[in-house]
């Protein structure tokens, strides 16, 4: 079974995708976190993450690996928390847009999910170009004002609160505007708008969509 989830940066996207993995007993996937990988060893080696053959000669070379918790290792060491940084966060649309390292990273997302009884993947192409037949496809949004106030408590700064906002929307025009694989809502996604929400509130409802569509299945 495959569950797909697309959206913006701090749509709540992840928190949703883990409590949801873990109620129906699924590996969670975090497809951000790989790029995030390939963009920190590439700083670490003191690449140009707007070489896109330099970037992809990493993410072929690099081991990825999730462990039982979802966390990612990059050549057998912890990724986190390096692999939030913001001088990691700040890179990753440019690593992200090239096409030779989408496709490194969407053969080895795609060889996760068929070697394990099932995944819930969250990212931005996850409902378009990694799973285009995934069982269950969500788009998971907020306003920029309630995705800058979740990850301003998050980073525990609330008085960046306008920083980041411009951040994450410049993120946003980055992510939705680049040639390849850019966000888009797919056709058949369900749309769920998450202001106001609690993640488990959203994760419920995702839940009794995914419950509702079983039954309609198998009727
Ligand atoms: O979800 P995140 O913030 O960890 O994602 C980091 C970056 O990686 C984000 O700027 C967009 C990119 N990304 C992507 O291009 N495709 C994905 N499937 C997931 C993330």
């Amino acid at each position: 079974m495959i569950l797909a989830i697309d959206g913006p940066a701090g749509a709540g996207k992840s928190t949703v995708a883990k409590l949801v993995a873990s109620r129906l007993g699924l590996t969670f996937l975090d497809t951000g976190a790989m790029y995030r990988a390939v963009t920190l060893e590439a700083l670490r080696l003191g690449l140009d993450p707007a070489d896109g053959a330099a970037c992809a000669r990493v993410a072929a070379s690099l081991k990825l690996e999730f462990d039982a918790q979802g966390k990612l290792h990059l050549d057998g060491r912890p990724g986190e928390p390096a692999l939030r940084s913001p001088e990691v966060t700040r890179a990753v649309s440019q690593v992200s847009a090239h096409a030779a390292v989408r496709e490194l990273i969407v053969a080895q997302q795609q060889r996760i999910a068929a070697s394990s009884r099932g995944v819930v993947a969250e990212g931005r192409d996850t409902t378009t170009v990694v799973f285009p037949r995934a069982d269950h496809k969500f788009f998971l949004t907020a306003s920029s004002h309630e995705r800058a106030r979740r990850r301003a408590l998050e980073l525990g700064t609330p008085q960046a609160l306008e920083q980041i906002r411009a951040d994450i929307e410049e993120r946003d025009r980055k992510d939705s505007t680049r040639a390849v694989s850019p966000l888009v809502k797919a056709r058949d996604a369900h749309e769920i708008l998450t202001d106001g929400k609690s993640a488990e509130d959203v994760a419920q409802q995702l839940l009794a969509i995914v419950s509702g569509q079983a039954r309609e299945g198998a009727r």
